[in-house]
């Protein structure tokens, strides 16, 4: 087995990597360690709704990957509450969200703003730490804002806190997804950070994967996101150390995700939109990806897209 000793985490990609995805993904594949939920924001008020919730329940988590659910705000009061909604449904573990660049989150100070903020942020982590103990809470992070100097000032912050580890994607807030990951700022990081660091960005490829680990040998945890969301068979890939993607085992996997996104939505219009968002992923991994990525686009219903799909003969890209 390649790449003993490490863990692969499935990073939180909101409105995709969620319960369903997760449930289909442990039905047919592997390799994967644990899961970040998607982000639930902190809310007013004394009580956190079930409806909230309903993406963590823990009656509905597909066992064999651990969930670790994952909070976006900037109020410690309101962090406390959530925290004690989701330790009331079983979760010792949860991360905070300091990651997230869209201008509407981080301009109000959460996500990637939170960083700005050294006196919010610091109360943040003191509130989740104290809320759930030591070891027990965890941050991810961007690189800083505008440029990647914010991060390495907040260092000695965010490691003054018993944190269970710091996940960092390196890129900047205003990278949004554009641009390359930044490896020499996420090595400055690395050789300063005493937490366990988690590894975080484009990681596409097994090949990607081993460039990545043999130049941050002392990283154990990485995530995986829009690479193992094209790719499924990424994870049981890197734990392979070759290439185990299989069409028919894809074609299960996908069509046990598609009913699981019918049994949720209201309609076809709410399934096409899933199964689009999946696809706009997805497509690039197929030759002529660009040209079944078109089709599927211009469907209108379940069975147009299902026909669609069944007409191509899906060969990897
Ligand atoms: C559509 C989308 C939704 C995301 N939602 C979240 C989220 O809820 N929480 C979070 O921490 N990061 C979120 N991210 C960031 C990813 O977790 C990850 O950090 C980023 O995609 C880089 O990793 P990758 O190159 O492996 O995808 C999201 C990214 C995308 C593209």
């Amino acid at each position: 087995m390649a790449a003993p000793g490490i863990e692969l985490i499935l990073a939180p990609l909101r409105g995709v990597t969620g319960l369903r995805f997760r449930q289909a993904f442990v039905a047919h594949l592997r390799g994967l360690d644990r899961a970040v939920a998607p982000f639930i924001a902190t809310v007013q008020g004394p009580r956190v709704k079930p409806e909230t919730l309903r993406g963590i329940d823990p009656a509905a988590q597909p066992a064999g990957l651990p969930l670790i659910p994952q909070v976006i705000g900037k109020d410690p009061a309101q962090l406390r509450v959530m925290l004690g909604a989701m330790r009331a449904l079983g979760y010792a573990d949860v991360d905070l969200n300091a990651g997230c660049p869209w201008p509407f989150v981080a301009k109000k100070g959460r996500g990637a703003g939170l960083l700005r903020d050294e006196a919010a942020l610091g109360a943040m982590l003191e509130a989740g730490c104290d809320a759930l103990g030591p070891g027990h809470f965890s941050l991810k992070v961007r690189l800083g804002l505008d440029d990647a100097t914010l991060l390495p000032k907040r260092l000695p912050l965010i490691q003054s806190f018993p944190l269970r580890e710091l996940c960092v994607h390196p890129r900047t807030a205003r990278q949004m997804y554009e641009g390359t990951v930044d490896l020499e700022a996420f090595a400055r990081v690395a050789e300063a950070c005493r937490l366990p660091l988690v590894y975080n960005g484009d990681i596409r490829t097994l090949g990607d994967f081993l460039r990545l680990s043999a130049r941050f040998p002392a990283v154990r945890r990485w995530m995986l996101g829009r690479g193992l969301v094209a790719n499924p068979f990424l994870a049981e890939s890197i734990r392979a150390g070759e290439d185990t993607r299989d069409l028919a085992r894809f074609r299960a996997w996908h069509a046990d995700l598609l009913e699981r996104y019918a049994a949720d939505a209201p309609g076809d219009h709410a399934l096409l939109g899933h199964l689009k968002e999946l696809w706009a992923y997805l497509a690039p991994t197929f030759r002529d990806g660009q040209r079944l990525w078109d089709a599927l686009k211009l469907t209108r219903t379940r069975a147009e897209f299902e026909r669609v799909l069944a007409l191509s003969p899906l060969r990897w890209a």
